[in-house]
């Protein structure tokens, strides 16, 4: 890693599903950090829930908050973030990320992801027809983008506790050679 990156928080990215929240608030926990989501940041700063905003304003309206919560958290110490799935997509939400976070992508199976998302109805992307069809569609469109993580784990069969463990390890490497 760069000498010139200086880590002060930890970025959880990844697709719906990946457990992000859960891990990232056992790892913020375990650090003494404080957690926050950005869907949460958005949904209390709009006063709307992520499913109106996609009703009744459309996805960009959403990408761009999205795109201005990630500018406010450069100015975050000590914080663990979990990151909206489709967050990174956008190359330049990555690179902000990357100036002031270890980036850690989660990844799970399309089934694994289908399986933990399937009873929830939050998700405005997943009401369709063929959610798991699209589930594979849009994992596929962004592979490439999560690749770009610093630090890449594996959930499936995996307990969050067991997942955060892995990521607080990273983390604590990624600090000491920092
Ligand atoms: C989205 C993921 C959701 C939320 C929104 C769009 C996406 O966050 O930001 O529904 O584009 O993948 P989670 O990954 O926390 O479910």
């Amino acid at each position: 890693m760069s000498d010139a990156r200086i880590i002060r928080n930890l970025a959880l990215v990844g697709f719906m599903g990946t457990g992000k929240s859960a891990v990232g608030r056992l790892v913020a926990q375990q650090l003494q950090f404080t957690f926050i989501d950005t869907d949460e940041l958005i949904e209390n700063e709009v006063g709307k829930s992520i499913s109106e905003i996609f009703a009744q304003q459309g996805e960009a309206a959403f990408r761009k908050y999205e795109r201005d919560v990630v500018k406010a958290l450069c100015d975050r110490r000590d914080t663990v973030i979990a990151a909206g799935g489709g967050l990174v997509a956008e190359a330049s939400n990555l690179a902000s990320l990357k100036t002031h976070a270890l980036v850690v992508c989660l990844w799970s199976s399309p089934e694994t992801i289908w399986g933990r998302v399937r009873a929830q109805t939050h998700r405005p992307l997943l009401q369709t027809p063929d959610p798991l069809g699209k589930i594979r569609e849009l994992l596929a469109q962004r592979t490439p983008a999560y690749r770009q993580a610093d630090v890449q784990i594996l959930t499936d069969f995996r307990t969050p506790k067991d997942v955060a463990q892995h990521v607080l390890h990273q983390f604590q490497l990624a600090r000491s050679s920092n």
